[in-house]
């Protein structure tokens, strides 16, 4: 059968508007389509491909674990979901692990999670969630609404109830917002999807303070964030903020798809049998690759690496700017970086996109006016060099018409 770009509308519900590009191959961050073009990858999946792509430690536990085991389900445990969940507890302030298959799923475990602590521990008033405008945290109708865009909650009926929001980094908004009945903030540590927003330490802290004031639990949303990305394992870290709950996914399976909410021993005690499951969350094929991701990243060298590549980033899309005067700034934190488009170029972000895509790039958007790059945390220092170097060409492209 000849798979093309056009099979997708014929056979595909219509809810994604993929590029016309169809890739089938890739090794590290180089990606080759049907035609045998070759691109760099700046996008590593929306910030998952973690190690690039096929890393062979990824590939040999994958391969490994698929002649052993591929499947439970809950009923029983297995050896690989046992291993990450004792190598996640020891590397962060979490005793506890609930394993999911996708970002949402892990938010949204939390979300329940932290309604029913609160039932069980303060009564039933105790219902409000506050979260941010701009914010992402998945597309179940839980997570969507309280994600704070109401264009992707609208239009499905009556929402989950008792969710605000606040501007992010608004602390008197958010001391306005925030009372005893508040059972949970959610708030991812650095914003992705809503433009690349990094928080300021004293908001993060205030956010902090304010929820043990009023016995609400502190949702850190890492599912971006999280697994080396920002140059420390959980952005958490870097922010000297501790949450109570924190979930993670995207590049914890480096490509494979898995989540997890992680937590205090505390907490987790109120997600008593039969109250939250999944047929899939601990896959032990799942877990053996995200073992072996997480093994690989959570070492000194590849989290320095990542501030290392940061700085290439950040020198080299300087010295484009410099030139052709399209950015405003370049924000974020390790390998989540935003160009941000000045005036003159405000709302073309995916212009700027579609021409990376045709000098052989792969990169992002968040929003209208930010080009995002979520790359692998190991990407090859001479992939960023020629990356940046067709992502200049396309600059010049968009900036001489
Ligand atoms: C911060 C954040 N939370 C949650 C999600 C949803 O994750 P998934 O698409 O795996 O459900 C995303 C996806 O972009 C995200 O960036």
């Amino acid at each position: 059968m000849q798979v093309t770009r056009s099979l997708f509308d014929d056979v595909m519900v219509p809810n994604y508007a993929p590029s016309a590009v169809i890739p089938v191959k890739g090794s590290g961050s180089r990606v080759w389509d049907q035609n045998g073009q070759e691109f760099i990858d700046f996008a590593g999946g929306i910030a998952v491909n973690c190690l690039g792509h096929c890393h062979p430690a990824l590939v040999t536990a994958l391969k490994e674990q698929s002649e052993k085991l591929w499947h439970l389900s809950n009923v029983m445990t297995n050896e690989p979901a046992l291993r990450l969940a004792k190598k996640m507890t020891d590397a962060t302030f979490a005793d506890k692990v609930y394993f999911a298959n996708s970002g949402a799923e892990a938010n949204e475990a939390a979300l329940k999670l932290a309604r029913r602590y609160a039932l069980d521990v303060y009564g039933a008033d105790k219902t409000g969630i506050i979260a941010f405008n701009k914010g992402f945290h998945g597309r179940t109708f839980f997570t969507v609404t309280v994600g704070g865009q109401a264009a992707y909650s609208d239009g499905f009926g009556p929402k989950p109830a008792d969710i605000s929001h606040c501007d992010y980094n608004d602390l008197a908004a958010f001391e306005a917002l925030i009372n005893d009945k508040t059972c949970a903030v959610m708030m991812e540590p650095l914003q992705g999807e809503g433009g690349i927003i990094s928080p300021t330490p004293e908001f993060v802290q205030a956010v902090r303070e304010l929820c043990t004031k009023h016995n609400a639990l502190l949702i850190f949303d890492e599912v971006q964030t999280g697994v080396g990305r920002t140059g420390d394992l959980y952005a958490y870290q870097g922010l000297a903020t501790t949450p109570d709950i924190l979930t993670t996914a995207k590049a914890l399976g480096g490509g494979f798809p898995i989540g997890a909410m992680i937590t205090t021993k505390d907490i987790a005690e109120h997600l008593k049998v039969g109250t939250h499951g999944s047929t899939y969350g601990g896959n032990p094929l799942a877990c053996a690759v995200a073992e072996a991701a997480f093994d690989t990243v959570n070492t000194p060298e590849v989290l320095a690496g990542v501030k290392e590549r940061e700085q290439m980033f950040r020198d080299g899309l300087a010295n484009i700017n410099a030139k052709y005067n399209v950015f405003s700034e370049v924000r974020g934190k390790g390998l989540l970086l935003g160009a941000v488009l000045n005036t003159d170029y405000a709302g073309r972000a995916r212009d700027f996109l579609v021409a990376s895509t045709e000098q052989g790039l792969m990169s992002l958007v968040a929003g209208m006016d930010v080009i995002r790059f979520t790359p692998s945390l190991v990407i090859p220092k001479e992939d960023i060099i020629e990356g940046l170097a067709r992502f200049e060409k396309a600059v010049a492209h968009v900036v001489n018409g």
